[in-house]
């Protein structure tokens, strides 16, 4: 049975099927990597980030008398580009992880290869300029380059900078922040700075969505940390315990590390990549209850930091959605 759908999509549903058919206009004009294109954007998604884009910039005021029902304006071919930047860092970040599944599909690169995937994800990039260039705003334009830089520099280091096994824990926690900043929350921020810049927004406006956009991008990757040890394949579409498999520490195993009287056990059973001892090591601790109080608290900071914006539709969906990050399963 498939879930309800939360209100706040409503809000801008309209918007939401310009940025699917901008998304799809792209995909039909390409033949050649036709096929893998199609693949991953008919696998769906949770469509978070241009959701944001066009919140903020609704709630801002964008688009009040003459966006819709046209199929490019400018707050929906933000939201497009944000969605196609985002399809893009995930086949490389499949290629990186050498990952099976992606959105209850099979993953780009386990079908076509890497090559293939590589090549995807690049096209998927170019498409994200061209739309933000529908845009016709510059500061959207730089807001975009520096996002995507901090993506790579997030995976990066990710990739290349991991303390040793048995470092203080205090590196683990600061590494982990740094990390989720750059590969998730960059993201997030400029989903929501990009609508202030194509809504007119003031500098305090943007300063706010902001602050938001890095409290949203914080909950998302915490609450994918814990599912990614606590959740079902069914329902989440992806493999669980990559993070374990590929050595990177997440919040909840940096927690379940802090509380331990025996770390020496639990740096072994992450050194044997041993999932199961692992995720019963980690619900036997306070991890998870700490990562949610922690995510829970996040997600009244995103609130409010939308204070300095008169009450609306808009800013509740906005506040919602943080809340519904926290609870969500999949
Ligand atoms: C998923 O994280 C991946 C990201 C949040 C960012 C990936 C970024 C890059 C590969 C570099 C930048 C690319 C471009 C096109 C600018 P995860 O592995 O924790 O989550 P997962 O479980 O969904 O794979
Ligand atoms: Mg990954």
């Amino acid at each position: 049975m498939s879930m309800p759908v939360p209100w706040f999509y409503h809000l801008v549903a309209a918007h939401m099927q310009n940025v699917e058919k901008l998304l799809s206009a792209t995909i039909a004009e390409e033949t050649v990597l036709h096929p893998p294109l199609r693949h991953i954007i008919q696998s769906g998604g949770k469509r978070l980030r241009p959701l944001l884009t066009l919140l903020c910039g609704r709630l801002q005021g964008a688009c009040v008398a003459t966006c819709l029902p046209s199929d490019g304006d400018e707050l929906s071919c933000a939201a497009a580009a944000i969605e196609a930047l985002h399809t893009a860092s995930l086949l490389h970040d499949d290629i990186l992880d050498k990952a099976e599944w992606r959105r209850g599909a099979a993953a780009v690169n386990k079908v076509w290869g890497n090559e293939v995937a590589m090549l995807t994800g690049d096209y998927f990039y170019a498409t994200a300029v061209e739309l933000l260039a529908r845009a016709n705003n510059v500061e959207a334009i730089r807001i975009f380059a520096a996002a995507a830089k901090c993506l790579c520099q997030g995976e990066a280091a990710e990739l290349m900078e991991r303390p040793a096994y048995g470092a203080p824990i205090s590196d683990w926690f600061d590494r982990y922040f740094m990390v989720i900043e750059k590969k998730t929350a960059a993201l997030f921020i400029a989903a929501c700075e990009i609508a202030s810049a194509v809504a007119g927004g003031t500098a305090q406006d943007r300063q706010s969505l902001h602050s938001y956009g890095l409290c949203l991008g914080t909950i998302l990757q915490i609450s994918d940390d814990i599912l990614d040890l606590t959740g079902e394949t069914g329902k989440i579409g992806k493999k669980l315990g990559m993070d374990v498999q590929q050595g990177v520490l997440t919040l909840p195993v940096i927690y379940a590390l802090e509380e331990s009287n025996d770390t020496a056990v639990l740096w072994q059973i992450l050194d044997n990549r041993d999932y199961p001892a692992l995720g019963k090591t980690v619900r036997a601790s306070q991890a998870i209850a700490r990562c949610y109080a922690f995510a829970h608290k996040k997600a009244e900071e995103a609130c409010a930091a939308l204070l300095s914006f008169p009450d609306s539709d808009y800013r509740r969906a906005l506040c919602d959605l943080a809340a519904y990050l926290v609870a969500r399963e999949k």
